[in-house]
């Protein structure tokens, strides 16, 4: 089975346009438990831009399937994610002038404070996920600081035009490969939607797709439960072909 990890950042973005008590992250959780979300991610950024600590906290005591936590490895970041103990949390580059996550974890040039990241929240209890591009060094890597799983940047493949698509889908899937074989749990994200999800889902051994952006659009229109419901169903299509 593929796990699929309902984003619910944007909900919250909303929220903060008008800096008001709607629309509720935590009611959106629920809804996409309804539509058979395997597991909810939101992500701290260290401006709050979307997510706020209530949201973390809250979604801690409510969700009742996983809570995977986004964030830097930035220290305050990781004393609240120590604090919260999400049963998973994914480590992710963060700029401030980003509108989102723009590549890979840069786990080479960060290793000190990534290794420390990864140690603090394991012995918290926290499964421990890096973000990652599918470059061999960085997976490699990965490996030998200890995480338990790797989410792959899909950004390049979903924004690729038609003609490259396959080049970056068989780059991924390479990748795909490596984690398993270092051992890891294999996750993916970034820019899926309901017409590029199958080709990921279906690459051999994936376990975690977490998707937001495309789900939170869709469910403007059709309500949570049902985008979700629909994600999923593809997903599901996707392994049994
Ligand atoms: N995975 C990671 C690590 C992310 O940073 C994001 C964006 O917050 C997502 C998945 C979801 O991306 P999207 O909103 O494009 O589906």
């Amino acid at each position: 089975m593929v796990e699929l990890g309902v984003n619910i950042d944007h909900v919250a973005t909303l929220r903060q346009a008008r800096r008001t008590y709607e629309p509720d992250p935590v009611w959106a959780a629920a809804a996409a438990e309804l539509g058979g979300a395997d597991g909810v991610t939101v992500h701290l950024r260290e401006d709050r831009r979307h997510i706020q600590d209530r949201d973390v906290r809250l979604l801690r005591e409510t969700v009742a399937v996983k809570l995977n936590l986004e964030m830097s490895c930035v220290e305050e970041i990781v004393g609240i994610a120590c604090e919260v103990k999400p049963q998973q949390a994914t480590l992710v580059p963060e700029r401030r002038e980003e509108v989102t996550t723009e590549g890979g974890l840069d786990a080479q040039g960060n290793k000190s404070q990534v290794a420390a990241a990864v140690r603090r929240l394991q012995e918290a209890g926290v499964f421990v996920s890096l973000f990652l591009d599918p470059d061999p060094a960085q997976l490699e890597l990965a490996a030998e600081l200890g995480a338990e799983a790797v989410e792959l940047h899909t950004g390049q493949y979903a924004l690729a035009p038609e003609r490259d698509r396959l080049t970056q889908l068989a780059a991924l899937a390479d990748a795909a490969r490596r984690i398993r074989d270092l051992g890891m749990r294999l996750h993916a994200g970034h820019g899926l939607n309901y017409h590029n999800v199958q080709p990921i889902a279906a690459i051999e051994g994936m376990r975690e797709l977490n998707i937001g952006h495309s789900i939170v659009s869709r469910a403007v229109f059709v309500g949570i439960e049902q985008a979700v419901r629909e994600m999923k169903r593809l997903v599901d299509q996707a392994i049994r072909r």
